[in-house]
């Protein structure tokens, strides 16, 4: 059997952008909640596709962290997906595939080896901070949440100049 993937005909002309991490309830929604506002604000938001994903199941189907929703909201960003697991197809699907951290980054390497130069990590768009990893937020306090946001910023805001010349 052959498997045809069918893309709306509008977003087949789209440059399309996954933000990937492990639960996809708080750092990859926050990723895909800040450049959808960024692209949103730029107008380009019949040109540049936004989506998120996780390398696990645990949360499939569930709605973004309350904490991460509630952080990203008090900086006037909207969190509105349903954790889904990165799916077979992905690697095909999307321009830009952004890890979240190294873990993820591998894990992406592994599943889409065919895709390799698509794969990055998200904080090598970072032009203000030195992180190498946007930190899992899950188990610590505010400030956690906080910094995954600050990081965001700063390479979603590097990520769609980038993504502007590719248009
Ligand atoms: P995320 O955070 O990968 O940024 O969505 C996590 C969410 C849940 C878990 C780990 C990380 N967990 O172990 O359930």
């Amino acid at each position: 059997m052959t498997l045809i993937q069918t893309l709306n005909p509008k977003e087949e002309y789209m440059k399309k952008v996954l933000f990937v991490c492990l639960g996809n309830i708080c750092r990859s929604p926050a990723a895909e909640g800040v450049m959808k506002e960024l692209v949103q604000r730029a107008g380009l938001q019949g040109q540049i596709k936004c989506d998120s994903a996780g390398t696990s199941a645990y949360h499939i189907g569930e709605k973004a962290d309350a904490r991460m929703i509630k952080h990203a909201q008090a900086r006037g960003y909207k969190l509105e997906s349903l954790s889904r697991k990165v799916d077979s197809r992905d690697g095909e699907t999307f321009d830009h595939i952004l890890a979240m951290d190294q873990s993820n980054y591998e894990d992406l390497i592994g599943l889409f080896p065919k895709h390799q130069h698509k794969i990055e990590k998200m904080t090598s768009y970072c032009k203000f901070h030195t992180y190498s990893e946007v930190p899992d937020p899950y188990y610590g306090g505010d400030e956690g949440f906080e910094l995954v946001l600050d990081l965001l910023e700063d390479s979603c805001q590097q990520l769609l100049i980038k993504l502007k010349k590719e248009l």
